[in-house]
């Protein structure tokens, strides 16, 4: 079921979100199908659950490409609960992000290049993966969430943020998260 996706300015999106204490379950797995439902309907590369007005440590991502990064390896589809994120180095890139809730806009990110991260899938079992580029800055976006923080609270250059049709006249849909 397409849940609706809640907008930069609802509080909700500014919660801490809470830990899953339970895999496996049936809520769960319907929680999580509706979020696939609504990321892919949305066109979206990932989707965090505060994002549908679930308070819970639970986003989703992935995807096949991207026009941003079109030599960027495919991400492949991940459950992911629970997240711990360790930099790998102090190397930090800036790029474009969008958000599914904050249509419309863009704005240059600045993110950890590499990193490790761990967390669960839906069954409980360990995720542990080190990644690099736009896997590497999705995670850091959708983690963000959990932690109640949008993208725009990290932007340091307010010149470089603005309408993707404007910034980027002619793109096609692009990939947000
Ligand atoms: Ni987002």
């Amino acid at each position: 079921m397409i849940r609706q996706i809640l907008k930069m300015g609802d509080s909700r999106l500014l919660r801490v979100a809470k830990t899953v204490q339970r895999f496996n379950t049936p809520e769960l797995t319907a929680l999580i199908e509706d979020m696939f439902d609504t990321m892919h309907a949305a066109n979206g590369a990932g989707l965090a659950a505060p994002q549908i007005g679930v308070s819970l440590q639970l986003a989703i991502f992935g995807f096949k490409e991207n026009q941003r990064y079109p030599d960027a390896p495919p991400v492949p589809e991940t459950v992911l609960i629970n997240p711990v994120l360790k930099p790998l180095s102090a190397e930090i890139a800036e790029d474009w992000e969008g958000c599914l809730s904050v249509p419309g806009l863009r704005g240059m990110v600045p993110r950890w290049t590499t990193l490790h991260y761990e967390g669960y899938d839906q069954n409980g079992r360990v995720i542990s993966r080190d990644v690099e580029a736009f896997h590497a800055r999705v995670v850091q976006h959708e983690c963000d969430h959990l932690a109640g923080i949008l993208y725009p609270m990290r932007i340091k250059d307010f010149s470089r943020f603005g309408y993707v049709d404007v910034l980027f006249p002619g793109l096609d849909a692009d990939l947000d998260e």
